[in-house]
């Protein structure tokens, strides 16, 4: 059901834990499986994310798609990190169950969320960038899986 990277980044999550004095910090949950994610960025003065780490009381799957994203998001611009969406994150992963694609949304949006954070404390706009939802389950209906 699962791929092999998949339960890898699930049993073995790289990135885990928090920043002290992050740049910025993003938490969102899903008040349908009343899952929550919390990321953190570390942002250099060139807009480079020097470090990304999350927490989640998440199942598995947000588990390994956050595990994942964080891997994708590091060393990444700002804006090259608005390009690693839920979907580029499954892919990486070599897909997903359908029922658990959700729950790659968690960890999307919780890292607009985190960049979201760092532009209101830098009074900088990121363009692209809109208010995250803080609850990723709003809406969900129309979501084009
Ligand atoms: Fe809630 Fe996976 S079931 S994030």
């Amino acid at each position: 059901m699962y791929s092999e990277k998949v339960m890898d980044h699930f049993q073995n999550p790289r990135n885990v834990g928090e920043i002290e004095d992050a740049s910025g910090v993003g938490t969102v949950g899903n008040a349908k499986c009343g899952d929550i994610m919390r990321m953190y960025l570390d942002i250099d003065e060139n807009g480079v994310i020097r470090d990304c780490k999350f927490k989640t009381f998440g199942c598995g799957a947000a588990v390994a798609t956050s595990s994942m994203a964080t891997e994708l998001v590091k060393g990444k611009t700002i804006q090259e990190a608005l390009t690693v969406t839920n979907k580029a994150v499954m892919e990486a992963l070599d897909g997903l169950p359908p029922v658990k694609v959700h729950c790659s949304l968690l960890a999307e949006e919780a890292i607009h969320a985190a960049l979201w954070d760092y532009a209101q404390k830098n009074g900088i706009e990121i363009e692209g960038l809109s208010r995250p939802k803080s609850d990723i389950s709003e809406g969900e209906e129309e979501e084009d899986y």
